[in-house]
């Protein structure tokens, strides 16, 4: 495309998804396609909203700003670091948090539950007490204090660096953020406390299938990714102790992707409900205290 010639913001989003292309990038941090991969980058950039009416689309982007765009578009190409790594944010559930390679860049299907209020799965303002296991940038936690207003949550994670951010995140949301504790530990909290919800999107990707992942998934934390050589060493030590934390009528969510039938397979004694999302993803799913069998 010649830089002499006026552009209009449309067709900076329109080029940079041909380059995207051309290129051979690979979406799932936020996106599945190139088209709003482009507009995520392309519009950060010119401060549009997601919203933006077709008459701005239309409008021709200053000098300025079109360099600015070319800069995002050609480092998202030769660093293929995902978009939201690239702009340093990422939408969950409805509210906006800062990213970086300190995270999980957010986008795990939980999100349609937690807008949803759990419901019909769990009563929100019944839930006082809920667990995080695995926060990374804490978007699960804070979202989840949003929908559940009785809550205290407790959030944990065995990465420093990602309660940093987490942190971060939390004072973003003064409406929520005296309600959402963090804690650096193995999975649980060191208390002995109880939870009416233990949610969490642990890794699950099996070790061999991490090392073979496209480029764009190198950027992110390997620890919030790997989980040994089957997938299941994380989940497997959740599964091992939710029993005990849970209160009488409480209940685990999971996210654990493409590892549902290998749960299923390997813990027969769970009884494990998978949901069917209307927004797409897998693995979504939910066992109740009774459903755990000895
Ligand atoms: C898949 S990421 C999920 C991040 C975030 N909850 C989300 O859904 O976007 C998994 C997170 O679990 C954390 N993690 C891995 N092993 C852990 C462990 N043993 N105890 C606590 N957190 C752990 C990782 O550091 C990472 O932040």
């Amino acid at each position: 495309m010649s830089t002499t010639q006026a552009i209009t913001a449309r067709e900076l989003v329109l080029d940079a998804e041909d380059r995207f292309v051309a290129a051979g990038l690979v979406f799932g941090h936020g996106t599945d396609n190139a088209r709003d991969e482009a507009v995520h980058l392309v519009f950060h950039v010119l401060e549009f909203p997601f919203d933006v009416s077709d008459a701005m689309l239309d409008r021709v982007v200053s000098e300025v700003r079109r360099t600015a765009v070319e800069a995002i578009i050609a480092a998202r190409i030769t660093s293929r670091r995902p978009a939201a790594y690239l702009t340093g944010r990422m939408w969950f559930a409805g509210y906006e948090f800062q990213v970086d390679e300190r995270i999980l860049i957010p986008r795990s299907p939980i999100a349609e539950l937690i807008i949803a209020a759990f419901s019909p799965w769990l009563e929100a303002d019944e839930l006082f007490r809920i667990l995080e296991i695995g926060t990374g940038s804490g978007c699960i936690a804070i979202a989840t204090a949003f929908a559940a207003p009785n809550a205290v949550v407790d959030a944990t994670d065995l990465s420093g660096d990602a309660l940093a951010l987490a942190a971060l995140n939390r004072e973003r949301y003064p409406a929520v953020s005296k309600r959402v504790q963090l804690f650096e530990a193995d999975l649980f909290p060191p208390t002995d406390d109880r939870y009416d919800l233990i949610i969490t999107n642990p890794p699950y990707v099996p070790s061999a299938v991490v090392a073979g992942l496209p480029p764009e998934y190198a950027h992110e934390p390997v620890m919030a990714l790997d989980a040994g050589p089957d997938g299941l060493s994380v989940v497997r030590r959740i599964l091992a102790q939710a029993p005990d934390r849970l209160c009488g009528g409480g209940a685990l969510i999971v996210d654990i992707g493409t590892m549902a039938a290998a749960i299923d397979e390997e813990f027969p004694a769970v009884n494990f409900t998978w949901i069917d999302l209307n927004d797409g993803g897998e693995g979504i799913g939910i066992a109740y205290k009774r459903d755990f069998h000895a």
